[in-house]
């Protein structure tokens, strides 16, 4: 059976530490599922990782929901959440309705996320409402890195660091099932989690969050052009990969592959046949 949000709740009121991890294709979801990992997000930081953009702002709808099929073909007993781009939420409470409708109805996700606090707390509200399952997204917030100067570490003025909690409050009485909180010094997150009785999952938010996020890339060493500071590299594939593929080319122009055992025979009469009548 697929994971609810009642599961994940359940999972912070029982002290049960929550893992949530991206995927962005139908292979790398099948391996997150397989692994157990209740919660899987198809982030905008696809953008990055998968599309090579500078950051999340270009990302379209469009490219989230193609990528959020392919996640949702690929794992079974996973909460997917899909995670709606820059301006698709923002400018109305009715664009935030069409657009996450379209997560749920035309890519089949379970839950959309997106990003801010007390500014976006009525639109959580009326897509809880209707029926849309929402994270929310604080902290340090990427789509709004050109507003922080960067994607910089949040909350370490103490006005900052208020207005994030109160973000986690008012993102709570929305409805959230649960928050996403980015880049904020440790102690800051244990007040947050705290605070709230939905579950917090941390990136860049140290160790007393209710569970932890992490980038399938950055976890498996395979982007290479940047490895933030919070992110743990569990494997080295960029290196496994790049190794495989030279000797995958070194084979084919020394002739050592493919051999035989990676063809396919004919029946010798037929093959006779075509040697004599072919032109
Ligand atoms: O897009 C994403 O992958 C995210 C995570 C950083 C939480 O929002």
């Amino acid at each position: 059976m697929r994971v609810s949000i009642n599961d994940i709740k359940e999972m912070k009121a029982k002290g049960e530490k929550i893992p949530m991890l991206t995927a962005y294709d139908y292979t790398s979801a099948k391996l997150v599922d397989a692994a157990g990992v209740p919660i899987i997000l198809v982030g905008d930081s696809l953008g990055m990782v998968v599309l090579g953009y500078e950051n999340t702002i270009p990302v379209t709808i469009e490219e989230m929901l193609h990528h959020t099929r392919a996640v949702v073909r690929g794992a079974q007993h996973a909460l997917i959440v899909g995670d709606m781009p820059f301006m698709t939420y923002q400018a109305s409470t009715e664009d935030a309705m069409r657009n996450a409708g379209r997560f749920l109805k035309e890519a089949g996700c379970q839950a959309v996320k997106l990003e801010g606090g007390e500014t976006m707390a009525h639109t959580v509200e009326h897509l809880v409402r209707v029926g849309i399952p929402v994270q929310g997204h604080i902290g340090m917030t990427p789509q709004s890195a050109n507003q922080f100067g960067g994607h910089k570490l949040q909350g370490r003025r103490a006005d900052v660091a208020v207005q994030i909690i109160k973000d986690a409050i008012a993102l709570e009485e929305a409805g959230v099932f649960s928050i996403v909180l980015e880049l904020v010094p440790a102690p800051l997150a244990k007040i947050v989690t705290e605070r709230v009785k939905v579950p917090v999952i941390g990136i860049g938010a140290g160790p007393h969050c209710d569970g932890q996020v992490q980038i399938f890339h950055d976890l498996l060493g395979t982007y290479t052009d940047f490895v933030p500071r919070h992110a743990k590299q569990y494997a080295t594939l960029a290196t496994t990969i790049k190794d495989a593929i030279t000797t995958y080319s070194q084979e084919i122009k020394n002739g050592t592959f493919p051999t035989m055992k990676h063809s396919f025979t004919m029946d010798e009469s037929v093959l006779a046949e075509v040697v004599a009548s072919a032109p």
